[in-house]
């Protein structure tokens, strides 16, 4: 069997995402939804609710008083950062393995993908864009798949160096020539099996603005940038580190000043040590 086929293959074997995923995308795609239904959502998903409970009364979070229920979360932590919560905790077992041929250690994929979702959520926010729950969620999908991939690029390592530094190719590139597919690509393909929309399909596919016309695409322009900055500051990347395309429009049409960047890194690099923590057991 063609290695691409077996990838493909790979993919229908793959665990089905929490449903929780899909029930708050759509509290928060309707405008006729309110909190209350929020909260419920959660609280009828008891793992959700146990695990969001645990994390608000971590040690990390420092909040002053014991939280017993996803109501007085939402009350003290608002709609926003419980969302987000209860999405990268729900993802995180698809996530958390070590990515071999990638060069990822175990955790490493859920923090990185942790700390870009947020810095998206913050771009998206600073351009005032809508379905900031969506572009979080891409932001934590974006490299789902690199944990199909990840196995069988192990074995083609000297190759794809070569391809990546004689030939001066990007590593969706080498992904492409070794393996058929890249991880993009991959990616998408994964997140129609999952039910989700065709715009997380779109953005998780073109995260790398392998498509051109992407660029145009505010939420996935977002999704790119916040990945090269995960890539610009460097910790919990894998193997391919700034082994892709950079358009530097993109990064002039978002960052006027350079500072803007350079405080996004750090910002990154904060988010980072909160998923670290957060990922360490208490
Ligand atoms: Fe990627």
């Amino acid at each position: 069997m063609a290695i691409e086929n077996k990838i493909l293959k790979k993919v229908k074997s793959l665990k089905p995402i929490p449903s929780i995923i899909h029930k708050i995308l759509a509290f928060a795609d309707d405008p006729d939804s309110g909190l209350s239904d929020l909260v419920r959502v959660v609280e009828f998903d008891p793992a959700a609710t146990a695990n969001l409970l645990k994390t608000c009364n971590s040690a990390y979070m420092g909040l002053p008083v014991k939280i017993d229920s996803v109501q007085q979360a939402v009350t003290m932590l608002g709609t926003q950062k419980v969302v987000e919560m209860v999405m990268a905790q729900n993802l995180s077992s698809h996530l958390m393995r070590s990515q071999k041929g990638y060069r990822l250690a175990a955790g490493d994929l859920w923090k990185q993908s942790v700390a870009s979702a947020m810095v998206a959520r913050s771009l998206a926010e600073r351009r005032d864009l809508l379905g900031l729950p969506a572009i979080y969620t891409a932001g934590l999908l974006k490299d789902i798949g690199k944990v199909v991939l990840h196995e069988y690029l192990e074995t083609k390592w000297f190759s794809i160096e070569k391809f990546i530094a004689i030939k001066g190719n990007s590593f969706i590139d080498a992904e492409k020539e070794h393996l058929g597919i890249d991880h993009a690509a991959l990616g998408g393909i994964i997140a129609k099996e999952w039910n989700f929309s065709d715009h997380m399909v779109y953005m998780i596919s073109n995260h790398h603005l392998t498509d051109p016309s992407a660029r145009n695409d505010p939420a996935t322009a977002t999704l790119y940038l916040s990945d090269m900055v995960a890539m610009i500051a460097g910790t919990c990347t894998g193997v391919d580190r700034l082994a892709y395309d950079v358009y530097e429009d993109i990064f002039e049409d978002f960052f006027l000043a350079k500072d803007e960047l350079k405080a996004l890194v750090l910002a990154y690099e904060g988010y980072l040590a909160g998923a670290k923590r957060l990922a360490e057991p208490n």
